[in-house]
């Protein structure tokens, strides 16, 4: 399968393209667009979120509700288009438009000053409209498709927020209580931290500052044999972690018990194996997060992200204006001080991608019913 994305911030719409999807998948249409709604959701958004109500539009690949193998074209248009039409369009634009909306005095921790260097722009604009994470929208909608495929084959994805600036919710939460995440303010499990939490946004957003934080993403019901241990592109481990670190602001990635095994002896960490008539082979303890070898082992997969603070200051950063090379203060436009709940809606979606993905390479199948059929004869 592949998935291509395409869109600015403040363009017309975001696009998507997934190609190889099988024919016969059901979709359901709300759920996509509940994905879409709670991207926008949680404590510490900003303004952009009062604007748009993101919904999806199916535009090729689906009829009466179900796939028909043919590439998929997802699209949300971005209804903040008709204030910035005139300096977005893909035709002529109002020179006195376009100079209002010209941004120069780029900000630090974000694409602005490499990506004007980069494609010989003059305009921060033409590279922040791309970098932005609103293409995340289209990203949570492609995905919303994938766990559809995925939860076919029994497949589910969750996750929580585990920190907040500092803050951590340290719970070891069963699979079925991640969905609760969805309902909470913060994404935080632990009401306790979650109230720190908040508080913390709070006084950050008075100072003009800003939070990050990390989500665990898990996935249940895999079965084993997924990814490759004989290529290193096709390494389950790898395509996970690199979807993830895809995301903006994402700084790093665990697997598993991720860097505490660097702290810890091989006793302490490997997970021993066990076999018995009922549950077949299977281990204790899952601290290689279900992976060995590049390859799902049957386990739950467990990964966690570490997103570093929104780099948008409304107390803007210290930084040099792009044309006359003098100090500046950063642009700040309207921002987010805290965008953690959203990224555990992204991240699911970028895991279901990247699963999704191993079980077409390694099943393949023209309708749904082929994959099915193939899947249930493989062992855990
Ligand atoms: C869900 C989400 C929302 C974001 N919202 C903002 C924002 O409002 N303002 C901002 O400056 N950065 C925001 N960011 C982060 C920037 O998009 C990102 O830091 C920037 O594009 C540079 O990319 P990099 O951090 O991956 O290097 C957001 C990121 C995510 C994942």
């Amino acid at each position: 399968m592949k998935l291509t994305t395409a869109g600015e911030s403040h363009g017309k719409a975001l696009v998507a393209i997934i190609e190889g999807l099988p024919a016969h998948l059901k979709l359901d249409i709300d759920k996509i667009n509940e994905a879409l709604a709670n991207r926008q959701s949680g404590f510490g958004r900003g303004a952009r979120q009062k604007i748009e109500r993101d919904r999806v539009e199916i535009l090729t690949g689906v009829r009466n509700g179900e796939t028909l193998g043919s590439p998929v074209t997802l699209c949300i248009y971005n209804k903040d288009f008709a204030n910035w039409e005139d300096s977005m369009s893909a035709g002529e634009c109002a020179p006195a438009q376009m100079e209002s909306k010209k941004l120069t005095k780029v900000r630090p921790g974000h694409a602005d000053l490499t990506g004007m260097l980069k494609y010989a722009q003059e305009d921060a604009r033409n590279i922040l409209e791309r970098a932005s994470a609103r293409e995340t929208a289209i990203r949570v909608a492609a995905g919303e498709v994938y766990r559809q495929y995925l939860s076919a084959l029994g497949v589910e994805i969750g996750g929580y927020v585990c920190e907040i600036c500092g803050i951590k919710d340290e719970g070891r939460y069963a699979f079925n209580e991640l969905a609760n995440a969805k309902t909470t303010q913060t994404g935080m499990l632990n009401s306790e931290a979650e109230c720190l939490a908040m508080d913390k946004i709070s006084q950050l957003k008075k100072e003009g500052d800003t939070a990050g934080g990390a989500v665990e993403i898990r996935v249940k019901g895999l079965k084993s044999g997924f990814g490759s241990v004989m290529t290193y592109a096709t390494k389950l481990d790898a395509q996970l972690v690199g979807a993830l670190m895809s995301i903006q602001a994402i700084k790093g990635v665990e697997v598993g018990a991720g860097f505490e095994v660097a702290k810890k002896s091989g006793r302490e960490i490997h997970d021993e194996i066990f076999y018995n008539e009922t549950q077949g082979f299977y281990r204790e303890t899952n601290r290689a997060g279900g992976i060995e070898g590049g390859m799902s082992n049957g386990e739950e997969i467990v990964l966690r992200a570490a997103m570093k603070p929104i780099p948008t200051l409304m107390k803007g950063l210290q930084t040099v204006e792009f044309s006359t090379k003098k100090n500046a203060v950063a642009a700040s436009e309207r921002s987010d001080v805290c965008a953690i709940f959203a990224l555990e809606v992204i991240a699911e979606s970028v895991v279901a991608e990247v699963i999704a993905n191993a079980v077409s390479v390694r099943l393949g199948g023209d309708t749904m019913e082929q994959v099915l059929e193939r899947y249930e004869k493989l062992c855990k």
